[in-house]
């Protein structure tokens, strides 16, 4: 098995959790020479001669073969990752940000350099799902992936709907507890589920989807009103990642999802993550984990890890084609609102359900996926948009 001498970039929840494991647990054959940090006059539990601010010192240093990078700056990321690619060192990390908006380039720059750029950890924490992916779902049998990829929103959800805790109480905790990421709109906002997503769909499928062209809405817009209506019906509230992919095109939304009570994704709660695949001769299949925190992190960095040792890399069988999600079809909906600023009911196909109280108003319906791309409903804070699973 290869030696791997490793660079670490970052010393927080993820950094700190593989130094830990890798010192004192794993029996892989590496050693971390070198720990980049941002802060120079924060106390550390490593001993002090291994770190350094200094980012060349660990790229130039031609000793060094691998890069894990874990640290809460995409760009620089992106910049350190870069370097280390193109001077032939292998590089892990779990920046989802940093490799959704970058997917193309920093699969061209493995290539290239002929090494291994392994980022398991950047999409639900501890499971792994993309080898999965691109080593037994290798075919095109399978139809879709659906789950909560998002720890922080999901443990969020969870205090609100089960244990009535408002909002920003729930978010303080997830952030306490590690869940959270260190900008807590990317995980509200459902922008980081979208990125995941977008990794998602290139190992499912062979796509590159612009994160950006997710259907998506987060979780920030969530109301009593809306609680409610779960407790009554007998339903949980999820946000919901999802891709499916046919002769017609390919999906992708992250949106917030009534689930029916008892269902597989209503039982995965806190800071889990569950993954759904549906393929056509296995029907579903279901994955379940800690999708954040401090070691289930590390333990998809340190799978990554030890796959270098026999120079493991993702092939991308199934290609990398440029797509457009499709815009088509229809979906089941709950949208709520103020009673005095009231939206345009034009959008509903057909209409099933409507409750107006003294402030709030609801509406359960159909509607136009081209119609809800085209209005501004889903990107307004005070309008709660929750889809309606089947
Ligand atoms: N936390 C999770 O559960 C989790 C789960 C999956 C994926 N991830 C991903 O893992 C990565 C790390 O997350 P984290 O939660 O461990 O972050 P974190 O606790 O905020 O730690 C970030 C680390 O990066 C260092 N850093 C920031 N900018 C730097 C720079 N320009 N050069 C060198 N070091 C720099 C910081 O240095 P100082 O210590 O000096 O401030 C700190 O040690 C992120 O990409 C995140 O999305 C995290």
């Amino acid at each position: 098995m290869k030696k791997l001498r490793i660079g670490l970039f970052g010393f927080g929840v993820v950094g700190e959790g593989i130094y830990r494991v890798l010192t004192e647990k794993s029996n892989l054959n590496c050693e971390i020479a070198r720990v980049c940090i941002k802060n120079p006059e924060k106390k550390r539990n490593a001993p002090a001669h291994l770190f350094t601010t200094d980012h060349a010192s660990i790229l130039d240093d031609a000793s060094i073969n691998v890069v894990v990078e874990l640290i809460d700056d995409s760009d620089a990321a992106f910049q350190l990752v870069k370097r280390a690619l193109t001077s032939g060192k292998a590089v892990v990390s779990a920046n989802k940000k940093m490799i959704a908006e970058h997917h193309a380039e920093l699969i061209a720059l493995q290539e290239k350099h002929q090494t291994s750029f392994l980022y398991e950890a950047s999409v639900c924490g501890s499971i792994p799902i993309l080898r999965n992916l691109e080593e037994y779902f290798d075919n095109d049998l399978l139809q879709h992936v659906t789950g909560i990829v998002n720890g922080s929103t999901n443990y969020i959800l969870t205090q609100m709907c089960q244990q009535d805790v408002p909002f920003d109480e729930s978010l303080k905790a997830a952030q306490q507890n590690g869940f959270a990421e260190s900008n807590p709109t990317l995980d509200v906002e459902g922008i980081d589920a979208a990125y995941k997503l977008s990794i998602i769909c290139l190992h499912a499928f062979g796509k590159l989807v612009n994160a950006d062209s997710i259907l998506r809405k987060g979780i920030g817009s969530i109301k009593p009103i809306d609680l409610k209506f779960a407790k009554e019906k007998g339903l949980a509230i999820k946000l919901i990642a999802s891709t499916h992919n046919n002769e017609e095109g390919l999906s992708a939304s992250v949106l917030p999802t009534f689930i029916t009570e008892g269902k597989t994704l209503s039982r995965v709660d806190n800071e889990y993550n569950g993954l759904l695949i549906g393929s056509t001769l296995a029907d579903e299949q279901f994955l379940y984990g800690k999708g954040a925190g401090r070691y289930p992190t590390s333990s998809a960095v340190l799978s990554d890890i030890s796959a270098l040792r026999y120079d493991y890399k993702y092939e991308f069988r199934k290609g990398q084609q440029r797509t457009q999600p499709r815009t088509d079809g229809f979906g089941r909906f709950y949208v709520s609102f103020q009673k005095n600023e009231p939206i345009d009911l034009g959008l509903f196909d057909t209409i099933e359900e409507q409750y107006t109280n003294h402030e709030m108003a609801y509406v359960v319906g159909t509607i136009r996926f081209s119609e809800l791309y085209a209005s501004d409903v889903w990107q307004q804070q005070d309008v709660s948009l929750i889809a309606i699973s089947e």
